[in-house]
């Protein structure tokens, strides 16, 4: 990002398309909302598993942080793992870490009775415990045994660990494989994210906008929102990434609204395709005999 080089110019207090996760921007689409409600039914209910999907960009670390402040504000303990690509002695280091587990947190047994404890000890309180694991369509398939193993530990009340991957449509497949058959029975919730519509793709951009101090932003015509739902296909990082470059190249022209053809230069820097860009070039192409050749690496969507 350009850390909001043009702030001052815009009037904005904070940059309006920062891509991280920071749900004091969140925009509440009807599908983020139910995601959010069922992260926190699933929690308040006990049951177990719950399992939140969707493409690359469309929100998923966005809601888990959203919990993370609901889980803080209600003073559940929980551990948040991101990095998913561990094996089972990281896996479960890192949880006695983030769980502030006092024990030899390089040894499983260990890990398992201080969490136990601190699983008994919550309970006895009228409290539960949550695990979230973000990334989860990484995970081995050893360190997801020893995750259904974790959604074993219960009482007479419930299940002491309520556990939510969150992940990548591969989460699902890998889900579906026979060996994790048994996990996928305990499955009590799913969610899942879609792109947004091109009318919540034009009220998130103002939400940020406002969010950042530009309340009946003017910058985006609703004709350049169209454009920016066609190439972003709805996709929030997307949309993100290009609002913040249009706002840096209005800023750099001295301009007060983006227009098309701007948003054909983002674009093009960003190497971006969309469906129907390949037809868009070369059409366009015929007029300009000056059009660069075809980007051979195109942005890609998924992470790594
Ligand atoms: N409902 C929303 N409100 C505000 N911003 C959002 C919303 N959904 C997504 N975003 C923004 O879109 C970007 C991508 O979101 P996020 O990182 O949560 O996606 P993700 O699904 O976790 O992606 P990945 O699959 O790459 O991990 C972030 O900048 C985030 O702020
Ligand atoms: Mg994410």
């Amino acid at each position: 990002m350009h850390n909001a080089i043009y702030n001052a110019y815009f009037g904005f207090a904070e940059n309006p398309f920062n891509i991280s996760p920071d749900p004091e921007f969140l925009y509440r689409s009807p599908q983020h909302e139910e995601a959010l409600a069922n992260l926190i039914y699933g929690v308040r209910s006990r049951k177990g598993f719950i399992v939140l999907t969707g493409e690359v960009g469309t929100g998923k670390t966005t809601m888990l942080e959203c919990l993370r402040d609901y889980l803080d504000s209600q003073r559940v303990e929980f551990a948040f793992i991101f990095n998913s690509r561990l094996t089972p002695e990281q896996f479960f280091e890192m949880m006695a870490f983030d769980f502030d587990l006092q024990c030899n947190r390089k040894s499983k047994t260990d890990v398992l009775f201080a969490l136990n404890t601190l699983l008994l000890k919550q309970a006895d309180r009228g409290r539960t415990c949550v695990l979230i694991v973000d990334e989860a369509h990484n995970l081995e398939w050893d360190v997801l045994e020893e995750v259904r193993l974790l959604g074993n530990l219960e009482n007479r009340q419930g299940k002491l660990l309520q556990i939510i991957l969150a992940g990548q449509p591969e989460l699902d497949r890998k889900l579906d494989a026979p060996n994790l058959r048994q996990l996928k029975q305990r499955i009590v919730l799913r969610c899942s994210l879609d792109p947004l519509t091109p009318e919540e793709c034009a009220a998130y951009v103002a939400s940020r906008l406002a969010r950042a101090g530009l309340p009946n932003q003017k910058v985006f015509s609703p004709e350049l929102l169209e454009e920016v739902y066609k190439r972003s296909r709805g996709i929030p990082r997307l949309i993100n990434l290009l609002c913040d470059n249009l706002l840096v190249t209005v800023f750099a022209m001295e301009q007060r609204i983006a227009t098309i053809p701007m948003l054909d230069e983002v674009c093009r820097d960003l190497r971006l395709e969309w469906p129907g860009s390949l037809r868009d070039r070369r059409s366009r192409a015929r007029y300009a005999a000056s059009e660069e050749p075809l980007p051979e690496a195109p942005l890609s969507l998924s992470g790594d």
